[in-house]
């Protein structure tokens, strides 16, 4: 881990299962996912159309879109569901000294 490449964006604990938290790293708009205990960083924003993925919810390792309902794997990004076909980004996590780091690019 460099401290060029990895970016610490929240204590470890800081969000509860099925919490998510905005964050803006690498001069992108990202995602800080809990789900079930397990962190992941992906797009905020649906592939889709322009609309947060804020706005969802966390289910069973994925995410939902509340505009169109499409669920994409927070592992992958990838769509599960129509309309959203294209996937979305998402971003190593890991785990150091009691923060979660990412690497944006
Ligand atoms: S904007 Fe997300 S599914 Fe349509």
């Amino acid at each position: 881990m460099t401290s060029t490449s990895w970016i610490a964006i929240a204590a470890e604990n800081e969000l509860a299962p099925g919490q998510m938290k905005r964050i803006e790293a690498g001069g992108k708009h990202l995602l800080l996912c809990n789900a079930d205990g397990k962190h992941y960083v992906v797009d905020e924003m649906c592939s889709h159309e322009d609309y947060s993925l804020f706005f969802g919810c966390i289910q069973n390792g994925r995410i939902k879109c509340s505009l169109h309902g499409s669920y994409f794997d927070l592992q992958s990004g990838q769509p599960e569901t129509a309309p959203a076909d294209k996937p979305i980004c998402t971003y190593p996590v890991q785990i150091k000294n009691g923060q979660l780091w990412i690497c944006p690019s």
